[in-house]
């Protein structure tokens, strides 16, 4: 994963959100977040992978301003997140679709108005454009349209899991940020959200962040992955780069999916022709990656 700087012939594409030197802690003893910096690339999908309690989620709701950073600043389209004024946050969310970890679902709101929420508060849609787009997204997710009537306690796990994607997609959001979205999932559950996560990705043309424990997922759906280790991303390349580096902290990370990954075709395939030209991954890693 060397340090890959785009030439000047490659085009930049549009920076969307840049973490500059973001700390957090709980503890002053314990630093959780220290000096991260990353750059979210307008239209890519990135996976953040990370272990356990390393802040992955605390670093989703910094960049979404639902947490103040200790020190650092993230930009959103240029505009710094926690200097913005509550219209300008309003419409940051608007574009971002947020599926939380746990899907942290209204549980006393039925699945229309779970998904009916953001359109509620920020639009002035009528109740049968809530209700219609409400059955679209559900239909999106592969539920049925009459379940827009159902409680999060009638939804198995999986679905509550869907009725979240559904939510965070009902605003046709350019950007999606998913926390865990294949967490405590069945294998078929989560091929299903994963396959929907690659669908959004081209129907959408989102820019998505993803979360993720899960390794097949990563390297299936990502442009890019970023390993928060230690508190930074000294780690952030393609999957191609990832499955084949020999740093200890990527290796250690994903040495129990390694086997399967390094069988993954398209992986191999594009290990084989970064072997000639290390250079020529699609978007550039960030200032700072190895
Ligand atoms: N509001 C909070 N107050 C105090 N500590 C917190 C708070 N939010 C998170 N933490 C702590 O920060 C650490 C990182 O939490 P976070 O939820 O970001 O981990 P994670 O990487 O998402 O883990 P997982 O993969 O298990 O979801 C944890 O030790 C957690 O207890
Ligand atoms: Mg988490």
């Amino acid at each position: 994963m060397g340090q890959t700087r785009p030439s000047s012939t490659m085009q930049m594409p549009a920076t969307l959100f840049e973490l500059r030197g973001l700390c957090k802690s709980f503890d002053p003893q314990v630093p959780l977040i220290a000096d991260a910096n990353l750059t979210v690339y307008e239209g890519e999908t990135l996976a953040l992978i990370g272990e356990s309690g390393s802040g992955k989620s605390v670093l989703l709701k910094i960049m979404m301003g639902l947490m103040e950073p200790d020190e650092g600043e993230v930009l959103f389209r240029g505009k710094n997140v926690h200097m913005m004024d509550q219209p300008a946050l309003d419409d940051m969310r608007r574009q971002v679709g947020y599926v939380f970890q746990n899907d942290a679902l209204f549980d006393s709101m039925s699945v229309l108005d779970n998904i009916g929420y953001g359109m509620r508060e920020h639009t002035k849609a009528s109740d049968e454009d809530i209700l219609e787009r409400a059955q679209d997204c559900l239909e999106f997710v592969g539920l049925e349209r009459w379940r827009v009537k159902l409680y999060p306690a009638e939804l198995s796990g999986g679905q509550r899991k869907r009725v979240g994607v559904a939510r965070a997609i009902a605003m046709r959001p350019k950007v999606l940020m998913y926390d865990e979205p294949t967490q405590g999932l069945d294998p078929q559950s989560i091929t299903r959200i994963a396959n929907l996560i690659i669908r959004l990705q081209k129907e959408l043309n989102a820019t998505s962040v993803i979360v993720t424990h899960d390794m097949r997922t990563a390297f299936t759906a990502a442009d890019r992955i970023a390993l928060l280790h230690e508190g930074r991303f000294e780690y952030v390349g393609s999957p191609a780069q990832f499955a084949y580096h020999d740093a200890e902290p990527v290796k250690e990370f994903i040495a129990d999916a390694l086997e399967e990954i390094q069988e993954l075709p398209f992986l191999q395939a594009a290990h084989q022709a970064s072997r000639e030209d290390v250079t020529q991954t699609q978007i550039p890693p960030s200032p700072g990656a190895v």
